[in-house]
């Protein structure tokens, strides 16, 4: 073969080879920076994002933040930097993200939200997708509220909150503050943070046992991590959970439906991790230019111990 001949087939292999990885390359690229695997909620959000990633076709760039805002901001800066063609992230607090969203904006990379919001202008990203944590607050509130209505004296509430300055933590207080201060009995008595872990919710609720003289007659854990951490200390304390003490906590987890059937935790209020194909979609809209909503709500219920055995077959975290 001569070589011009030679040189021809090989430069016709490398372009070949260049196409594949042209065609592989056109996958739309995500970064997500996800804030790290606090709780069986974070794990199941974590799945449903690769998983729909990957039936999407879209290139996932993922950073686990360990709880950690700056680890966080460094995600979003290397996201900039690699030129991914969206970004989007589950926001541990909700302050402190402005500089970080404008350098977003002017390297052209839309930003959507999911899971938790930013207080930062909303013309720094294109949208938000993720529950109404106000409303699961009031709807805990309901439930207490429900359970002591024909009670005459003061009803002592425990609060175990999430991560502080996060907008669940906020969010899910105000709705639960909202709804009780209707009725002046319903007084909460110690709130602390567990920073949504199973490990800081067993402590929160130890130190407050051991400090608190008074009779607690209901617990309001922002997740269901921490209730599950609580009720260890609670029976620890030689106390019966979901009896001595009625819980109701946020998430809907397997583990608060195991907790309800075991008679240690009243009820749950759903907020659902299943956003990775709603956002895969969202991204994909995003790049074909079409617009998305600006907040995207996530429908949710909330379930009791009398209903959980029927209903844990079906959950799908
Ligand atoms: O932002 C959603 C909250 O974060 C979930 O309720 C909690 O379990 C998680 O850690």
């Amino acid at each position: 073969m001569k070589f011009s001949r030679r040189l021809a087939i090989i430069a016709a292999l490398l372009i070949a080879a260049g196409c594949s990885r042209e065609s592989k390359d056109e996958r739309i690229v995500l970064g997500f920076s996800q804030i790290g695997a606090e709780s069986e909620w974070r794990t199941a959000n974590t799945e449903s994002i690769k998983a729909a990633a990957a039936t999407s076709n879209i290139d996932l760039r993922f950073a686990d933040a360990q709880q950690k805002q700056e680890n966080q901001i460094k995600a979003l800066r290397s996201f900039i930097a690699q030129k991914v063609d969206v970004i989007a992230f589950s926001p541990v607090v909700a302050t402190g993200w402005d500089t970080v969203l404008m350098e977003a904006r002017d390297a052209g990379i839309p930003v959507i939200l999911t899971d938790r919001a930013v207080t930062s202008d909303p013309s720094l990203y294109v949208g938000f997708l993720g529950s109404d944590f106000v409303e699961e607050g009031r709807k805990a509130g309901r439930w207490v509220a429900e359970q002591f209505a024909t009670v005459a004296q003061d009803v002592n509430i425990v609060e175990l909150q999430g991560t502080v300055g996060s907008a669940p933590a906020n969010d899910r207080k105000k709705g639960f503050e909202e709804i009780i201060a209707a009725n002046p009995r319903l007084k909460i008595i110690r709130s602390q943070t567990g920073d949504f872990t199973r490990t800081k919710g067993k402590e929160a609720m130890e130190a407050i046992l051991k400090s608190e003289s008074r009779k607690i007659h209901a617990l309001y854990a922002h997740n269901d991590d921490m209730a599950i951490g609580a009720i260890q200390a609670i029976e620890e304390a030689g106390l019966k959970p979901g009896q001595d003490i009625l819980i109701v906590s946020i998430d809907a987890v397997k583990g608060a439906f195991q907790a309800m059937i075991a008679g240690k935790l009243n009820a749950t209020i759903e907020c659902n991790p299943l956003l990775g194909p709603q956002l895969m979609t969202s991204v994909t809209e995003v790049v074909s230019g079409r617009p998305i909503a600006k907040r995207m709500v996530v429908e949710e219920t909330m379930f009791t111990m009398e209903t959980a055995k029927q209903h844990i077959q079906s959950r799908k975290y």
